[in-house]
């Protein structure tokens, strides 16, 4: 996957424009700044500039070495750290966590591991922003269904679309409180033009104790 980032990553026209989702300003609606918000798989860093440009301190992280190169040169500010790490791996602590278009980019075991290394680099309390490509999106549907809700979606890459009670209930299931899901049309600016695609927002946050899920 990471050569296909870095050929989208590249291209002369940004993927998905120069300003930051409105993913940005839901988490700001919740969250005082200053504070330190993780951004996983931020590409070229639209969104972790967003943050920074409302007073927040970023961590945020990449694979793709084209996407890192160009948020250091197009998307820097002094209170972005841009690192070149997997979102597997261990991070934190952080106040809160926007993964934007990210987590629908793999299958269920993957995702179940992305949720618990995030609750692990969460502060108590602390909340989460998950954004996802909706089943009501233009292209749910298309190719094979590789797992429940995941599809082939031939020319790009396999997707898990989500129902905003599916994306609650897989926060939920990984010690988060889902304080709120909501089907929402995401504004992007793509090099064919202004699109709204139907995408699911949810805010949740850490609970303070989390034993595991029931046996
Ligand atoms: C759909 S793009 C979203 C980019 C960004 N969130 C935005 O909205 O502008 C997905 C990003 O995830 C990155 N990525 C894919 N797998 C990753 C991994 N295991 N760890 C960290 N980043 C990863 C890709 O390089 C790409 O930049």
């Amino acid at each position: 996957m990471e050569g296909f980032w870095d050929i989208v990553l590249s291209k002369e026209v940004r993927a998905w424009g120069d300003t930051p989702s409105p993913a940005v300003a839901w988490l700001a609606s919740h969250l005082p700044a200053p504070a330190t918000v993780l951004v996983p798989g931020c590409g070229y860093g639209r969104n972790a500039l967003g943050l920074a440009r409302l007073g927040y301190r970023v961590v945020a992280t990449d694979t793709s070495q084209a996407g890192l190169a160009r948020a250091r040169s197009a998307f820097a500010d002094p209170a972005i750290e841009y690192l070149e790490q997997d979102a597997f791996g261990a991070c934190g602590p952080v106040d809160a966590i926007l993964a934007h278009y990210f987590l629908h980019l793999f299958l269920a075991a993957e995702r179940s591991r992305l949720l618990t290394v995030w609750r692990e680099a969460l502060r108590p309390g602390g909340f989460i922003v998950l954004t996802a490509l909706s089943t009501r999106c233009a292209f749910f549907g298309q190719g094979r269904e590789l797992e429940s809700g995941t599809w082939s979606n031939p020319g790009w890459i396999p997707i898990h679309f989500e129902t905003p009670s599916a994306l609650a209930a897989a926060l939920e299931e990984q010690g988060f409180e889902a304080v709120h899901a909501e089907e929402r049309l995401e504004p992007e600016t793509k090099p064919t033009g202004q699109v709204d695609t139907a995408s699911v927002y949810a805010l949740a946050r850490k609970r303070p104790m989390f034993e595991g899920a029931p046996r």
